[in-house]
């Protein structure tokens, strides 16, 4: 596929056929997604491929109390789980909002699962001092992560970067067996797609990108 074309549709899928993905695709996704950068070019992804009915429900419960939260945030226009403005909505709404079904049943319903982690004793946190939340750890496996995607997308295959079930991690490390310096990045469905999104909601460049400065002129220019 062109490179151009991949970047512009690979989208979220969380509906996905009966086609089952082999461990022979799976493996060829990995064995291309493996070369992503990671700060020091440490590679601390390990990936954990789960099938088996009860774990899928282990990680589906550790992904219900955040998307709760998530979606009773949304609801009252909350930007849901930033670290900048607290939110306003309580335990007990939280409680009883219900969590929503697509955020939960991808990862009971997909062929397959991947669960995404990262050994946090081989990545350098640059940020880890500041008094804000970390990003930078971050980039040492999302690339990685996100590579997964665009391989399964060559394959004919999609899926989706979910973090839900990270605020629950402890609970994800005792179901895998995840010893304790091994973070829960990304739980990632994975399968063949009902559907194909071709046009992304995006903002334009012009939104985000200025010249200079902060809030300084827009970057212009034709796509
Ligand atoms: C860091 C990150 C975390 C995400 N977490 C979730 C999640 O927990 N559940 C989910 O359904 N989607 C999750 N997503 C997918 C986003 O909702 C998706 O990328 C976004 O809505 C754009 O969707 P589109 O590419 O289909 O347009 C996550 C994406 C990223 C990059």
């Amino acid at each position: 596929m062109e490179l151009y074309d991949v970047m512009r549709t690979t989208f979220s899928a969380r509906e996905f056929t009966a086609d089952p993905v082999p461990d022979e695709i799976l493996f060829t996704i990995l064995d291309r997604a493996r070369f992503a950068p990671s700060g020091g070019n440490r590679q601390g992804w390990r990936v954990i491929v789960v099938r088996d009915r009860r774990t899928r429900e282990g990680l589906a419960a550790a992904t219900v109390p955040a998307a709760k939260r998530y979606a009773a945030q949304v609801q009252v226009g909350e930007s849901p789980w930033n670290t900048i403005v607290p939110t306003k909505v309580d335990a007990a709404t939280i409680e009883r909002t219900p969590a929503p079904p697509r955020l939960i049943e991808p990862v009971l319903k997909a062929p397959v699962i991947l669960v995404v982690c990262v050994d946090l004793k081989v990545v350098a946190s640059m940020d880890s001092e500041l008094e804000r939340v970390g990003v930078i750890s971050g980039a040492s496996i999302y690339p990685f992560a996100w590579n997964i995607l665009l391989a399964a997308r060559h394959e004919g295959f999609a899926g989706t970067i979910t973090t839900l079930a990270a605020a629950r991690e402890s609970a994800v490390q005792a179901l895998l067996g995840l010893p304790s310096h091994v973070a829960l990045a990304a739980v990632m469905p994975l399968g063949r797609p009902v559907k194909r999104l071709t046009r992304l909601k995006r903002k334009p460049v012009e939104e985000f990108a200025m010249l200079d400065r902060w809030n300084g002129p827009p970057l212009r220019g034709s796509a």
